[in-house]
């Protein structure tokens, strides 16, 4: 960790590693912003994915594996889990383990038949999927256009893994959020309450924690930008004042205005998303969206 913030702030754009968001503090206001009322994404992906359940579990067939990259506290996945027919297990992999040991118990009370297997880990290096009938189809779950969180290199390296673990009739259910006016984009990421702001903000409190570091917190400000050329909501922490932070013995200067870039979060054209996906093998066998189609949920099957 102290080597990635290092080599992220040694750039001449300052960057941190947007996985470091998601520690215990972080992704229980990952789950605060999903409720907002700016956030779009997680409500319309629900009401999506309830449409289309029926559709998905039919296609999907009876006994299937179900795989999820990213699980957080398993809230959509529940109506997989209502939906699915038979289901031999479910595999949430994950980089909070606290999350996870959290979810589990409370998922097992309500689905006592399901063999529910954990994985810690980061699922752009799909970790080895405990033992499981070798026989059941595999199914992957990436909801929440996590997708759009990742480059172009990692949505490569991500669908190929995918489809190794998944196997020749594996099925990926993924969730891509849709290109969109920047004036319903910008407050989903920047929203009244401020609870973005403090999500964003958590990664320099986890850093001075973890990293013995001394960011002065009230000295950067969330700022949420459209870059409209990639297509993405970009996420930055901007410094206040001409300032310096020292981690791991290093100093970093700031300059007022200067920017941490922290996340990006792409919105997809169906047809650009065609070609990605191909390039990593797989293929849209069906697409389901929203009357305003602000979000999408696809099947893909192996190309
Ligand atoms: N997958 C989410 C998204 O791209 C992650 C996210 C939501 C996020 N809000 C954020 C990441 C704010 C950083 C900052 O929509």
């Amino acid at each position: 960790m102290l080597d990635d913030v290092l080599e992220g702030l040694s750039g001449r754009q300052k960057t941190l590693p947007s996985r470091l968001l998601y520690d215990a503090r972080g992704s229980d206001l990952f789950e605060d912003i999903t409720a907002l009322p700016e956030y779009y994404p997680t409500r319309t992906e629900t009401a999506i994915l309830n449409a289309a359940a029926p559709d998905l579990s039919r296609r999907i067939g009876e006994g299937a594996v179900l795989v999820e990259y990213g699980a957080g506290a398993s809230v959509k996945t529940r109506i997989l889990l209502d939906a699915l027919e038979g289901l031999a297990g479910y595999v949430p992999i994950d980089v909070s383990d606290d999350m996870l040991a959290k979810t589990k118990p409370l998922l097992q009370q309500d689905y006592p038949e399901l063999p529910i297997h954990p994985v810690v880990g980061n699922f752009l290096v799909p970790p080895p999927l405990p033992d499981i009938d070798p026989r059941a189809r595999r199914v992957g779950f990436f909801p929440g256009s996590t997708i759009g969180n990742l480059d172009d290199a990692d949505i490569e390296t991500f669908l190929n893994g995918a489809a190794e673990e998944l196997g020749p009739d594996g099925l990926l259910v993924l969730g891509v959020d849709l290109k969109k006016s920047p004036d319903i984009l910008i407050p989903a990421y920047d929203d009244a309450q401020g609870v973005t702001a403090d999500f964003n903000r958590n990664l320099l409190v986890r850093i001075n924690r973890e990293l013995g570091a001394d960011f002065n917190l009230d000295a950067f400000r969330h700022e949420a930008r459209w870059n409209e050329a990639e297509s993405r909501m970009e996420m930055h922490l901007v410094s206040l004042a001409d300032q310096s932070v020292t981690i791991g013995g290093r100093r970093f200067d700031f300059a007022a205005g200067e920017t941490i870039h922290t996340e990006n979060s792409r919105k997809f054209d169906l047809d650009e998303l065609d070609a990605v996906l191909a390039a990593g093998a797989w293929s849209r066998e069906a697409t389901y969206t929203d009357p305003g189609q602000l979000f999408s949920v696809l099947l893909l099957g192996r190309a």
